[in-house]
């Protein structure tokens, strides 16, 4: 995917991934998406790099960034 000089994660997901759920929130495995795109409402979170709970809509893309859908915790059904 390419991204524009300083786009966010969210925002690159949300022109480039055809989806409503970014994520799956537990318990019930609901389906989430980026909402607030300021930081808020923590329905962005995604994998980056390994790393979970990354807030997709203040991080900015960089060069060989590794996004991934977070998966729930192991607790979830
Ligand atoms: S979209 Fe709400 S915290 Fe990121």
């Amino acid at each position: 995917m390419l991204a524009f000089p300083g786009e966010t994660v969210a925002a690159l997901l949300l022109r480039s991934v055809p989806s409503d759920a970014y994520r799956r929130a537990d318990p019930l495995l609901e389906a989430r998406a980026p909402l607030c795109l300021m930081g808020v409402c923590f329905d962005c979170l995604v994998t980056i790099d390994g790393q979970d709970n990354q807030q997709a809509c203040l991080i900015a893309v960089h060069p060989g960034m590794r996004i991934e859908r977070q998966l729930p915790s192991r607790g979830a059904v």
